[in-house]
């Protein structure tokens, strides 16, 4: 049997995992009995104690199902910033043997869109985007932006007249589908559909998805597809001013193959959305968790909005949205003292290593006024692109909520999503003292 497959069935068995690995080295079984936890909604509500566990293990552990983990800022950044490490690009996942994993349609497709390309490819589809968010079209997209935050606002006070309300489903769900749909242009009859097939795309990135989740993720990415390759068709037969419409023209000047430019568009609108939606709903639902868990900072926020900026950065490193980065070793390699295959592949525990005592003073300490650096977008080549946009919507959010619902508090235990890299906050119910 293949690691992946192992190591998903004895995760999905659970209690199983300690009895099944009894033969096998202890810190093999407490590898997979912590990352069985981890992946629970349970687990999710609070993974610092496990990560701590991780941690206390080495910088590089193992990884039962093959590769290692990463879990200090250190290691992290240093793979992340380093220019010779690798994504796991299509030709790696075709060479591994999980045939169910790693050659899943929707593993193909993630394949195909760039953070999953290396160089030289990844840099010209990266320059052929150019700088998406540059100040003059953040600029242009804050007031709807902020009218969008307005009127999502308007419609959260309109339930909590009623009792409790989910903050998830009302405003952090909808506020990237919104801005990310405006921008591309998007008719908002299809907002729900593309939020719903992402959910379901994203099971392919998860570190276990099970054999049902990866039909699911294969599913929607056969609806996005279509989807996206009739959006690509639509601005081709009538071209505007918008991110698809100036991509094809783009890459009709790189391409002298029609089909190729499209096909490459078509990677880069569906690729946008699967990066906005998640992520950025995470960001949002997650600061707001975490500052209605420590009012005190949210009342001092209120009086100092010019810390806006600062508190955004904290909740970044204290619940990034992405916990698990994935890399690939280009040769045999020393990484801090471990050699690591040339190949195999490393998980970056960004979510750990934001907790490292070695990194952070008091890093289990939610404090708005840290002014610390993180990993939550990355680093080097393949740095988030879209980090301005997602920082707009928080700062929209966050002026909102301390302008117009000072007594906010949380009603109910939020709700987690069983999962171990992409944070999914289901539900975040709210009332208004
Ligand atoms: C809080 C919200 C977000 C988080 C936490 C986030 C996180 C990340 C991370 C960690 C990466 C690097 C992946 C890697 O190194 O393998 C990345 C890449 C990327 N993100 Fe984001 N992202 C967010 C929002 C967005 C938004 C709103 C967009 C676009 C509208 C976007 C577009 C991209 C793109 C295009 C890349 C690929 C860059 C490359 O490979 O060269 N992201 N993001």
């Amino acid at each position: 049997m293949q690691g992946w497959q192992l190591s998903c069935e004895l995760l999905e068995e659970g209690v199983a995992v300690e009895s099944a690995l009894a033969t096998a080295p202890v810190d093999r079984r407490t590898v997979v009995s912590l990352f069985s936890r981890l992946r629970t909604a349970g687990g999710q509500s609070n993974p610092l104690p496990l990560y701590a566990k991780l941690r206390a293990m080495g910088e590089i552990v193992q990884a039962p199902w093959g590769g290692h983990l990463a879990t200090s800022y250190t290691v992290c950044h240093q793979v992340l910033r380093s220019r010779s490490w690798r994504v796991p690009d299509t030709d790696w996942r075709t060479r591994q043997d999980d045939a169910g994993r790693w050659s899943a349609a929707a593993s193909r497709q993630m394949g195909d869109t760039l953070p999953m390309l290396n160089s030289p490819y990844h840099t010209q589809v990266r320059r052929s985007l150019g700088n998406m968010f540059d100040r003059k079209s953040l600029g242009i997209m804050k007031s709807s932006v902020e009218r969008t935050t307005e009127r999502l606002f308007d419609r959260l006070a309109e339930e909590l007249r009623d009792g409790p309300a989910d903050f998830v489903a009302l405003v952090t769900d909808e506020l990237p589908v919104i801005t990310i749909g405006e921008w591309l242009g998007i008719p908002p009859a299809d907002y729900p559909l593309l939020r719903s097939l992402t959910h379901d795309q994203v099971f392919t990135q998860e570190l276990f998805p099970s054999p049902s989740q990866l039909a699911l993720s294969d599913a929607a990415t056969h609806r996005l597809r279509q989807y996206f390759t009739g959006l690509v068709q639509e601005r081709r037969r009538s071209p505007g001013d918008d991110p698809v419409s100036s991509w094809l023209r783009t890459w009709d000047a790189l391409e002298s193959d029609r089909h190729a430019a499209d096909e490459a568009v078509y990677a880069l609108a569906l690729f946008m959305v699967l990066a906005a939606l998640e992520t950025t709903s995470h960001l949002l639902s997650g600061m707001v968790r975490l500052l209605l868990e420590h009012p005190q900072q949210l009342e001092w926020l209120r009086v100092h909005p010019e810390y806006i900026p600062g508190a955004i950065d904290e909740v970044l490193r204290y619940d990034a949205p992405i916990h698990m980065i994935s890399r690939v070793a280009p040769e045999d390699t020393e990484l801090a003292g471990v050699t690591v295959r040339r190949h195999e592949m490393v998980q970056l525990m960004v979510g750990a290593a934001h907790h490292d005592p070695d990194q952070y003073a008091e890093p289990g300490l939610f404090d708005i006024r840290r002014k610390a650096p993180h990993l939550s977008f990355g680093g080097g080549m393949h740095y988030c692109l879209g980090n301005a946009l997602a920082r707009l919507e928080a700062t929209c959010l966050l002026t909102s909520l301390l302008k117009r619902l000072p007594s906010l508090r949380i009603s109910s235990a939020p709700v987690w999503a069983p999962r171990v890299a992409f944070r999914r906050l289901m539900a975040l119910q709210v009332v208004h003292a």
